[in-house]
């Protein structure tokens, strides 16, 4: 095992969206050492051999968050390409948006849970001891928006993302001690596959408007600078900082607000 002299980071869900657009950044024009990891390995491969081509270093890694023995066997394989493992992005993820009742129980509910919170969960579990050795790390945790402030069709989304922030905050003042970084990210609504796979179907078509929709190149930089300078929670764009105190501050308003515009007219309006 040779110890790799260049920054170690995994990226979970790397396979496409923010997790891809963050390889690309932190392999390419950084020069990191990668271990990439989700299901589509093919994907995977496909931008390590990007990577390589360009002077980087890649690992591609198949892995399903949900599976513990794939987490294990990502965690080993990190070790043993690179020796030693700086920062762990837990960014894989997905969101189906329906109303509760219509929601597949286990397809849209068990799975959903499973990648979005309990991934995160075992996935930093596996690394831990290994940072808590070396006394470095970071691991950086990605939420949503919808981790701050809950709006109709995103219950289980929103309590993963809830949980999602519970968790880095616990941990934070868990590991802190041994010189490990914990940071959260709540970006609002990025352009990536993500919207394809979460069954939207608006009749008010509310959308995030166009002003404040993210690239997944943004959101790459955005965990360029926090590996650089480790901050503790970081909401994307600025303007969500606004959505996330008028919510705290006049809970009842945006009950009504939300309802009036949202709920009554997709749910009651045939
Ligand atoms: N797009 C947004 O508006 C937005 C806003 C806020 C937060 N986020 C969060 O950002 C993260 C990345 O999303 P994205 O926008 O980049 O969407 P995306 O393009 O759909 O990417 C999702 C990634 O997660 C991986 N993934 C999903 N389930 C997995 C599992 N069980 N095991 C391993 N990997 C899994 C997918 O890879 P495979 O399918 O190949 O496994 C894919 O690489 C998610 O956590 C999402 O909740 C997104």
């Amino acid at each position: 095992m040779t110890v790799s002299e260049k920054t170690v980071v995994i990226i979970t869900g790397a396979s496409s969206g923010i997790g891809e657009a963050t390889a690309r950044l932190l392999g390419i024009t950084h020069n990191y050492s990668l271990v990439l990891a989700a299901r589509r390995v093919e994907r995977l491969q496909a931008l390590a051999d990007e990577i390589e081509a360009a002077g980087g270093q890649a690992l591609p890694v198949a892995t399903d968050v949900t599976h513990l023995g794939d987490i294990q066997h990502l965690v080993e394989a990190a070790l043993a390409r690179f020796g030693r493992i700086d920062v762990l992005f837990n960014n894989a993820g997905f969101g189906r948006m329906k109303w509760l009742e219509e929601l597949d129980p286990v397809r849209d509910i068990d799975l959903q849970l499973k990648a979005n919170i309990l991934g995160v969960i075992q996935t930093t579990r596996a690394v831990l001891p290994h940072m808590i050795q070396q006394r470095s790390g970071h691991i950086i945790n990605m939420a949503s928006v919808a981790g701050l402030v809950a709006t109709p069709t995103y219950s289980i989304y929103s309590a993963s993302k809830f949980a999602v922030r519970g968790f880095t905050e616990a941990l934070r003042r868990e590991v802190g001690i041994w010189n490990i970084r914990v940071t959260g990210i709540y970006p609002g609504g990025v352009a990536t596959e993500f919207v394809e796979h979460t069954g939207v179907k608006r009749k008010t078509g509310l959308s995030t408007p166009k002003l404040l929709k993210l690239t997944a190149e943004d959101l790459a930089g955005a965990v360029f600078k926090i590996i650089q300078n480790p901050r503790r929670m970081v909401v994307l764009p600025w303007p969500m900082k606004v959505t996330y105190w008028f919510n705290i501050l006049f809970p009842g308003l945006v009950d009504w607000s939300i309802e009036h515009r949202f709920t009554i007219p997709e749910r009651l309006n045939k």
